[in-house]
């Protein structure tokens, strides 16, 4: 990532400089304005990009950040914890296996998380619906990690950033998303933010039977996004700025290519990769599959990794914005 250009403010209060922010908890993608995210969030990442962690502001300081975690992560977990202590604040949690001993109504934990003194509860959950139960309960911020096949708010963002970042743009991008869309959270919230921006085209490539749900699909019609759905990754490479990958989920994938067609449908290879246009991009939430083979990774079209830094400084931004 070139940061040349990038001017560190370090020193500057981070506010939401009158542009409306999403509220107390961060639950689903449809919470953030564009204004929002232009002038304020991605504005404060790229200042936090642009800064060394020994000039950091310490607007954190004597924050504290729990973490509830019912399934494995590594970037959404070890960002958010980064992002805490890098600003001065610090971190405690539990994670799935600590959950799994212990079994207990999640409003209940949630309750006792906030008696702990607690300045954020950031919870990755199982099923659809975690962390708005636990925002029913908390009276500290509750960031949505991920519910189920439900949303990833904050993948969303660092999603937008990365294409803020890479194109100096967002309007107008032809996207694809790729895999099971069905079940993946990630193109959830992704869909509802991209629908905040003008002129997207956006491919829908998955097997018919793990399309994205009607809710997603209805909210991209309502805003005038252009959607195609389609079946085969190699028909729309040569067409698109960005390829979403997509985790494949083990045995529903497995079961869908062996009803539909081969796999060479969704995944990246030497010809999706001949068909791309040079200055195109292919994100990936990660962890990836088989998908996303790690032998193309020299290609720099491949961010996955400069997209998964940058969860760090998005939510740097994010929770310097939530506690100003
Ligand atoms: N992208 C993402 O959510 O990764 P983790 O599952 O490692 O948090």
């Amino acid at each position: 990532v070139n940061n040349a250009g990038a001017k560190p403010l370090a020193a500057a209060k981070p506010s939401f400089q009158g542009s409306e922010g999403p509220g107390k908890h961060i639950l689903d993608s449809r919470q953030f304005t564009r204004e929002w995210m232009e002038k304020s969030l991605f504005p404060l990442a790229l200042d936090y990009q642009a800064t060394s962690s020994r000039e950091l502001r310490q607007v954190l300081s004597g924050k504290r950040l729990f973490f509830l975690f019912h399934q494995e992560s590594t970037r959404t977990r070890l960002s958010f914890e980064s992002a805490v202590t890098l600003l001065g604040g610090s971190v405690a949690g539990l994670d799935g296996q600590e959950i799994r001993l212990g079994p207990e109504r999640l409003e209940d934990r949630i309750r006792i998380i906030n008696g702990y003194g607690y300045d954020f509860i950031v919870i990755r959950y199982h099923e659809q619906g975690g962390a708005l139960r636990a925002a029913a309960v908390s009276e500290a911020p509750v960031i949505n990690a991920g519910d189920g096949d439900g949303q990833h708010p904050t993948q969303s963002l660092l999603d937008l950033y990365t294409l803020w970042r890479e194109f100096g743009r967002i309007d107008g991008l032809r996207l694809a998303f790729v895999g099971d869309l069905r079940y993946e959270r990630t193109t959830n919230s992704l869909a509802y933010a991209l629908a905040r921006f003008k002129g997207i085209k956006l491919y829908l490539v998955s097997p018919e039977t793990l399309r994205i749900n009607d809710a997603a699909r209805e909210h991209l019609r309502e805003n005038r996004v252009d959607v195609v759905e389609t079946t085969d990754i190699r028909e729309v490479a040569g067409s698109v700025d960005v390829i979403y990958m997509t985790k494949a989920q083990g045995s529903r994938m497995d079961y869908a290519l062996r009803l539909e067609k081969g796999d060479g449908c969704y995944r990246i290879t030497p010809d999706v990769l001949a068909s791309l246009s040079p200055d195109s991009l292919i994100l990936h939430p990660l962890p990836r599959g088989p998908e996303l083979p790690a032998d193309f990774d020299a290609d720099p079209r491949v961010a996955c990794f400069r997209q998964a830094q940058n969860g760090l400084y998005v939510r740097m931004a994010l929770l310097s914005l939530l506690s100003s």
